[in-house]
């Protein structure tokens, strides 16, 4: 039960403005949390509290009261999918299963480890971009380098046969599509069946990389399942995928959009590539939709007193464009203090993966920029790339030209 109703706005809301996170959020953001209304699809819609200021998303991702485990009863879900058992990850769990099985992960993916890639993830940029070069001046950068390189990564890193990583792009985004629930549960399904064939595999026939290596120590010796094992897999996938796709199109489209900022960016050798990318991820806020939660116990949160059982819903967006946090939001500045935001999460569930997102979107956008100096937009008005449907914003196609004449600087 929510404490007061007195407007109960649908959510989620849309970006209607140059993909700007929805103007609801402006209006929302001074006063307390707000109560919505979650999408019916499956289940019936329910209520929900949406936290909206900077301060409150930031101490609601870290409190402990708020449950993100998805198999707690009456537990709020996001896609909409047919009741029954859900093999669930440990991104909705909480601690101490959540902590166990993050553990089992965590050396994979540390700044040590991301400096260790740094070869490999070059060299898979320099071979995406061999293949840009080899074209007659035109292509769809989002499906030849931005989202070709995350999955290429992600599907090394977890031991992918690369012969299969074509489907898994289409799979990973249809699971992620907020058109049509069935039909992302059924992509959701067969990700699942797949990766539960490859981690027999590799516990038959270890080889050098994260599936093999936690089969190894940690399923073989009992202390894990094969779904379990699965569960971990494909959070890593769904996860690390969609998410620096999007991230990479959308850094790369500000640049196209921006001659000065794009100047800005990569003089001095590239030098604030680093900042530009953490302002970017505010400003673009792509993780609209992904966090829900529960509350535990009776709690007071963004002025309002919640009660054990009701839903939250958490707006990253909302929180990374806050005035009181980040002033001038609407504008992607280089002298702010961008590492601020939210963007990568808060508290024990803090992305994982942004080590090796930071380091895939830094390296891409220093080659891309370097070796197509003439890089440009194909379309004068970017609206209707936008991708509104899903959990993750982004783009559908980012088509660019460049003259592949000009020399490479
Ligand atoms: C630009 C790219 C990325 C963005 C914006 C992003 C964003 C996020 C956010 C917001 C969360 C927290 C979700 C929550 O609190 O419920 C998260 C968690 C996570 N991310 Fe990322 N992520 C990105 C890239 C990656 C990559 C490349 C990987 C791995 C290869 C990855 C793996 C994970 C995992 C495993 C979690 C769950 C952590 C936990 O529950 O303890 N992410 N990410």
């Amino acid at each position: 039960m929510l404490a007061t109703a007195e407007k109960v706005l649908h959510w989620p809301f849309s970006r209607t403005m140059h993909g700007r996170p929805p103007v609801e959020f402006d209006l929302l953001r001074t006063e307390s949390a707000c109560p919505v209304l979650l999408p019916a699809g499956a289940t019936e819609s329910r209520r929900a509290w949406l936290v909206t200021a900077y301060d409150d998303v930031r101490q609601a991702l870290a409190d402990p009261r708020l449950s993100a485990d998805e198999v707690r009863p009456g537990a709020p879900v996001r896609i909409q999918v047919p009741p029954g058992e859900r093999p669930s990850s440990f991104l909705r769990m909480d601690d101490p299963d959540h902590a166990r099985l993050r553990s089992m992960i965590t050396s994979e993916f540390t700044a040590h480890r991301a400096r260790a890639v740094r070869p490999v993830v070059q060299q898979r940029i320099d071979d995406l971009l061999d293949i840009l070069a080899a074209s007659p001046g035109a292509a769809d950068l989002q499906q030849v380098f931005t989202r070709a390189l995350p999955t290429m990564i992600i599907a090394g890193i977890l031991g992918v046969p690369t012969a299969d990583t074509g489907n898994f792009v289409e799979l990973t985004r249809t699971v992620l599509s907020q058109d049509d629930p069935m039909v992302a549960f059924a992509a959701y399904q067969q990700i699942t069946q797949y990766l539960r064939d490859l981690a027999v595999s590799k516990l038959a026939e270890p080889g050098e990389d994260l599936m093999s290596r936690v089969a190894t120590k940690h399923v073989r010796t009992g202390h894990l399942t094969i779904d379990q094992l699965v569960g971990i897999a494909r959070l890593v996938l769904i996860a690390g995928h969609e998410t620096t796709t999007n991230q990479l199109a959308l850094n790369v489209l500000s640049l196209l959009l921006d001659a000065n900022l794009r100047a800005q960016v990569l003089t001095d050798g590239g030098a604030k590539i680093g900042q530009y990318v953490e302002e970017a991820m505010r400003y673009w806020s792509i993780s609209q939709d992904a966090i829900l939660r529960q509350a535990t116990v009776d709690l007071e949160l963004g002025g309002v007193q919640m009660r054990a059982g009701d839903a939250v819903v958490i707006s990253i967006p909302a929180a990374n464009n806050d005035p009181a946090m980040f002033a001038d939001q609407d504008v992607i500045r280089l002298d702010r203090d961008s590492g601020k935001h939210l963007q990568w999460g808060y508290g024990p569930h803090f992305c994982l993966g942004a080590p090796l997102a930071r380091l895939e979107m830094e390296l891409a956008l220093r080659s891309l920029f370097e070796r197509f100096p003439s890089l440009a937009l194909a379309v004068d008005d970017p609206a209707p790339l936008y991708r509104t449907d899903t959990i993750f914003f982004g783009v559908k196609t980012l088509p660019v030209t460049w003259d592949p004449e000009l020399p490479r600087r």
